[in-house]
């Protein structure tokens, strides 16, 4: 509970998926060279929390919905455009850049989990060995390249995202680091 200027904005599940998705993530690129088994299994975790938060975005508390955060891509143009000249409006939920992000930061997760597991099915290893056909290890290069593909490309979302924050709580004077931690807003 915070204080009566404060009000309740990331729920508990909310701020536990962040941050284990934070740490998860700094695991599969310690690993991603030399140490496969966490590597895999860090990347699972990842897996896990995608499909928590896919659920969690349907039927969780009002600001942790897609309909809360999901904007027109006019929407979110009109508030980058906003933000240009530093008179975007204050959200309490995620603004309309915040919620594309989160889209395409879950998007592009899902992905390199996937292709993460098709690369490693096709040398034998994870659950996805057995049901790949046997000649699939032929060409199996190509699925750690879109692999290595979408890592990249989620660290780049990832580093625009960690920016946006850092910009989002410069022009509204609050810090939103410290509200995905304890849950709470400035009303
Ligand atoms: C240390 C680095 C990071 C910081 C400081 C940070 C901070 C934040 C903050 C403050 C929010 C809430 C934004 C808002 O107020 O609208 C947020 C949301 C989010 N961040 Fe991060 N983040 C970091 C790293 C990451 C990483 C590495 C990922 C993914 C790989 C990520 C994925 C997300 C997602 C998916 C959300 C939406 C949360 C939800 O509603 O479920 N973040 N982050
Ligand atoms: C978001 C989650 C993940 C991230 C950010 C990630 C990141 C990476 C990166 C950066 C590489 C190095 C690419 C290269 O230089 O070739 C890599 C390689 C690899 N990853 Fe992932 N990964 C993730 C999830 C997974 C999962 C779930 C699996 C399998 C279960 C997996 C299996 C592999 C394999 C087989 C390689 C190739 C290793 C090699 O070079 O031999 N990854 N990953």
């Amino acid at each position: 509970m915070g204080k009566q200027s404060e009000i309740n904005v990331w729920d508990p599940l909310v701020r536990l998926f962040h941050w284990t998705l934070v740490g998860a993530f700094l695991i599969t690129w310690v690993t991603e060279d030399d140490w496969m088994t966490l590597h895999s299994y860090a990347g699972y975790l990842i897996a896990g929390l995608l499909l928590f938060r896919l659920f969690w975005g349907l039927i969780g508390p009002r600001y942790a919905r897609f309909t809360d955060f999901v904007k027109t891509p006019s929407k979110v143009i009109g508030y980058l455009k906003d933000l240009t000249t530093l008179k975007a409006k204050r959200y309490i939920g995620h603004n309309p850049a915040g919620g594309a992000m989160i889209v395409a930061l879950l998007l592009s997760l899902l992905i390199t989990t996937f292709t993460g597991m098709l690369a490693y099915g096709a040398v034998g290893m994870g659950p996805l060995s057995d049901m790949l056909p046997s000649n699939f290890g032929y060409g199996s290069e190509w699925f750690e390249e879109l692999h290595e593909f979408f890592a990249n490309f989620t660290l780049l979302l990832v580093v625009v995202h960690v920016g946006g924050v850092i910009f989002e709580s410069l022009v509204h004077k609050e810090n939103l680091v410290r509200s995905m931690l304890t849950g709470t807003k400035r009303a």
